[in-house]
């Protein structure tokens, strides 16, 4: 029993505690030997702070802007799958959370809610994750939706040609229920006859052809912004912001897709060097402190996304175990960023961090 958490990790294992072995597997696995998964974490700890004193903190102001809205912190939520296996309203709740967070939700393409329920019960500012099928009219499908659903921008997972081995979900033979976004769209059932059906339907559904030209083609049926996820390279950062893509989430899926892609914090650099500020970059993967949003700021995020954290307290307490979670991390922000001497997220520069090589 952990009692009452007091820093984001603890809400792991209350979230352990409230649910079924097979969904909370789900939740904190990754793939294969699940390195990344560890290094995504521990890298973070790897990287110190070079606080400045002697400025005056007395007021610190973490909001931000991401495409233009205005946030109480760089803190979004990012897009995950299933929320109802952690909650009964699913999706909503989390969403009623980020409103009342004052941040953005990025909703899963593999939500247990729709997109309209989403939209109609809160007004929280809403990003729509997509996955491109095979049945390309899939995809056309949902940015409508999402489109006229009030949702700001699209967000494109690219990591995803082929489903990532996860070996908890084969041993518990993890099911997953019917995606309600693709109800009446999609007639394929993948069948579950060795384990579970993940891998089966993904492989089935996902289009492992996508490629560059295919963001033209997404460009040309929305006029949302495009922000490309699961960005781990410079050469690729090159490419995205050659085709003009609003963002570029450095992600790798929170290492539920190849493993031993290194930690996204290592990688950051490389993005934010590569693009030179032709777009804003942003940051998923292993983030659980204040401390780790300062770092990511440092080398050039412009926010970061959190994945397990917020299902782990929607599990455990619901909306407010997700309010809980984002104020945690915003209070470490804060006294993180009094502490190092920076009084809003413009005063968190490079100088303000050393990573591990700069060390030796
Ligand atoms: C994900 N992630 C994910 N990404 C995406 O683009 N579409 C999706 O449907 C999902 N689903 C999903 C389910 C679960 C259970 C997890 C843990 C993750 C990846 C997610 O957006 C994000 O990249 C990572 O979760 C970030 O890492 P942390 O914060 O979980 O360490």
């Amino acid at each position: 029993m952990v009692g009452e958490p007091v820093n984001v990790n603890e809400f792991q294992e209350l979230a352990r505690e409230a649910l079924p072995k097979m969904y909370y597997d789900f939740y904190a696995g990754g793939a294969e030997d699940q390195y990344t998964l560890k290094e995504n974490v521990e890298a973070f700890h790897r990287i110190m702070i070079r606080p400045r004193i002697l400025v005056d903190v007395s007021r610190v102001d973490m909001s931000t802007t991401v495409l233009g809205y205005k946030i109480s912190a760089p803190i979004l939520i990012a897009p995950t799958a299933l929320h109802k296996l952690a909650h009964p309203e699913g999706e909503i709740t989390t969403a009623r959370a980020a409103a009342a967070s004052k941040t953005i939700m990025v909703l899963s393409f593999t939500s247990s809610c729709t997109v309209e329920e989403v939209a109609s019960s809160c007004n929280a500012i809403r990003f729509f994750q997509l996955y491109v099928y095979k049945q390309r009219e899939i995809a056309a499908m949902l940015v409508q939706r999402a489109e006229r659903n009030g949702y700001k921008a699209l967000v494109v997972t690219v990591d995803s040609p082929r489903f990532g081995r996860r070996e908890a979900d084969i041993k518990n033979k993890m099911v997953a229920p019917r995606l309600k976004n693709l109800e009446g769209l999609l007639s394929i059932e993948a069948d579950s006859d060795n384990g579970s059906n993940l891998e089966a339907y993904a492989n089935k559904t996902m289009d492992a052809s996508l490629c560059w030209k295919d963001i033209e083609w997404l460009k040309s049926i929305t006029n949302l912004p495009i922000l490309i996820k699961g960005v781990l390279t410079g050469e690729d950062a090159i490419k995205a912001a050659e085709v003009g893509v609003a963002g570029i989430m450095v992600s790798n899926h929170g290492a539920r897709q190849l493993d031993y892609t290194d930690a996204t914090i290592n990688v950051l650099e490389e993005v934010v060097r590569a693009v030179r500020g032709r777009v804003p970059v942003f940051l998923d993967g292993g983030v659980r402190r204040g401390t780790d949003i300062f770092k990511a700021l440092a080398l050039g995020a412009q926010a970061v996304l959190i994945g397990r954290p917020v299902i782990f307290g929607l599990a455990a307490k619901g909306e407010h175990g997700v309010r809980q979670v984002i104020q945690m991390l915003k209070d470490e922000l804060e006294i993180t960023m009094a502490l190092a001497g920076c009084r809003s997220v413009k005063d968190i520069t490079r100088r303000h961090v050393r990573t591990e090589r700069e060390r030796l």
